[in-house]
């Protein structure tokens, strides 16, 4: 079934929040255009997201649409770890308008806000009309597909790097979590890591991600 999925065209886009005094910020596939006329998008965003509770509570949010040469680590500093306590933009060359922060290599910068939507189990999907676009540069759009046949190893290097010199350096910054260099069991959607008492090896084959709900066959050792 995952195969069928895999052939969608979806792109990759970072979504920023404001989170007073700070930002949020997740890495999302899940955006589509659902209106031209008014302009409006549909964004599933996972309930755990630090990101989407900050979307809950200001009903706005900017969308950065990715070009095919971002930087690794971009990808990698919102995809694979939280903004509950990690200070995303800071690690990023970005930009703000209205009080949202944008990826200032981004393709384009689009300024929403949530006129309704619809909560399930896992997800909520955020129905939101586009306010203002900012700048916008040439390129080609970052794609799922490209992320995951090409980029993944290259942004989980870059993240990897970027931790280590971290830890070095600064190993408990005020505010940061502390950084895990053992790896452990990670569902590479939800980046839900597995801390149960069983072997993750001896989990049923049917056992699924608790928050994100996909299959074993998702975790990876990280
Ligand atoms: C390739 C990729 C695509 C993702 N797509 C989504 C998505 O569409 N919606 C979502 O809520 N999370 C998605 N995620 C997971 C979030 O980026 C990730 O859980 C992030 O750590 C959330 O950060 P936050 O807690 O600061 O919001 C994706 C992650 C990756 C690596």
């Amino acid at each position: 079934m995952q195969d069928a999925l895999y052939t969608f065209t979806n792109g990759l886009y970072v979504v920023g929040a404001c989170n007073q005094p700070y930002f949020a910020g997740a890495l999302v596939d899940a955006v589509t255009q659902i209106s031209a006329e008014p302009p409006m998008i549909m964004l599933s965003m996972m309930n755990h997201s630090h990101t989407k509770s900050c979307i809950d509570k200001t009903n706005e949010f900017s969308l950065s649409v990715l070009p095919d040469d971002i930087d690794p680590f971009v990808v990698a500093n919102f995809g694979f770890q939280s903004s509950f306590n990690i200070k995303k933009w800071e690690q990023v060359d970005y930009t703000t308008h209205h009080n949202l922060p944008y990826i200032k290599d981004s393709l384009a910068q689009i300024r929403l806000r949530v006129v309704d939507k619809i909560i399930y189990p896992h997800n909520t999907l955020f129905i939101a009309e586009v306010i203002e676009t900012y700048e916008t540069k040439q390129g080609n759009p970052l794609t799922y597909k490209y992320y995951r046949e090409h980029l993944k190893p290259i942004c989980e290097a870059s993240f990897d790097n970027k931790s280590a010199c971290k830890l070095e350096n600064a190993p408990h910054e005020k505010g940061m979590k502390p950084l895990n260099l053992h790896k452990t069991w990670t569902c590479s959607l939800c980046m839900y890591e597995y801390n149960g008492d069983i072997a993750f090896e001896d989990l049923p084959q049917d056992w699924r991600c608790p928050f994100c709900g996909v299959g074993k066959e998702m975790f990876e050792l990280r």
